[in-house]
């Protein structure tokens, strides 16, 4: 059986990274239009380093938990399981995950804004850190912002049309096109499931699992791999 997964922040929150839209979640304290946009990063990239700045840390500082690690069992356990993932933290990849799509980008990561070079990026970055390939001052977090086109979109397709299961974890489904996965899926056959705190939009999944991802996620790799 081939498994697509798409993992969102809820995964991550019992690891004490915070969403994005739950009550207190960060676009409740953010203006995303100023730090999540290339817009915003021209604006002020002071202030968008420093934002990106504050989720490295929280990130790196955080340990993966048994939803992280789970996942990887079932990856080390079958074949034909895609993980891909809007989350640009590294707790899939500590958890234990192989070959993690991340399709929003990663915060560990670098990227000149002049040459496209890619790096591991330093705890604390700012704009004038040089580029190691080509020299110039014009360093950004390796994030896709709202108005860019998410990575990895051609391995995606590829595995949602030849996927067997569907299955979102701990995302509200509200941005595109990570959003439109679900319909994606099952227009090619797919069964869909949602493991999430409450259904994010009844009706749209075949089946739903509600509770805390440390939780039902473990429950649900166990009820696939059959205990
Ligand atoms: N266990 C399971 N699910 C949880 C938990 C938990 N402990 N805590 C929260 N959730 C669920 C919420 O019910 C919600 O459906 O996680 C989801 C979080 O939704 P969002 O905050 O919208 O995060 P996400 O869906 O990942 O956002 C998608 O939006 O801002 C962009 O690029 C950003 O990748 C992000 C994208």
């Amino acid at each position: 059986m081939r498994i697509v997964i798409l993992t969102g922040a809820g995964i991550s929150a019992e690891s004490g990274l915070g969403t994005f839209r739950d009550k207190d979640g960060l676009w409740t304290r953010y203006d995303l239009s100023e730090v999540a946009t290339p817009q915003g990063f021209a604006r002020n990239p002071a202030l968008v380093h420093a934002f990106y700045n504050a989720r490295r840390a929280n990130a790196l500082d955080a340990a993966p938990n048994a939803a992280h690690r789970a996942l990887a069992r079932l990856q080390g356990a079958r074949a034909g399981v895609t993980l891909v993932t809007q989350n640009v933290d590294d707790l899939h990849e500590r958890g234990g995950a192989r070959e993690v799509i991340h399709m929003h980008g990663q915060i560990t990561r670098a990227l000149c804004a002049a040459c496209d070079h890619r790096w591991e990026a330093p705890r604390v970055m700012g704009r004038d850190d040089a580029c190691p390939a080509c020299g110039e001052r014009m360093t950004r977090p390796d994030i896709v912002w709202f108005g860019e086109y998410p990575y990895h979109m051609d391995r995606i397709a590829e595995a949602l049309a030849a996927c067997d299961l569907f299955v979102a974890i701990g995302t509200s489904g509200e941005v595109y096109p990570a959003a439109g996965f679900v319909e994606e899926a099952a227009g090619f056959g797919a069964e869909t499931l949602e493991i999430n705190l409450e259904p994010s939009a009844p009706g749209r999944f075949d089946r739903v699992i509600t509770g805390p991802a440390t939780r039902s996620v473990p429950a649900w790799v166990a009820e696939v791999l059959g205990g």
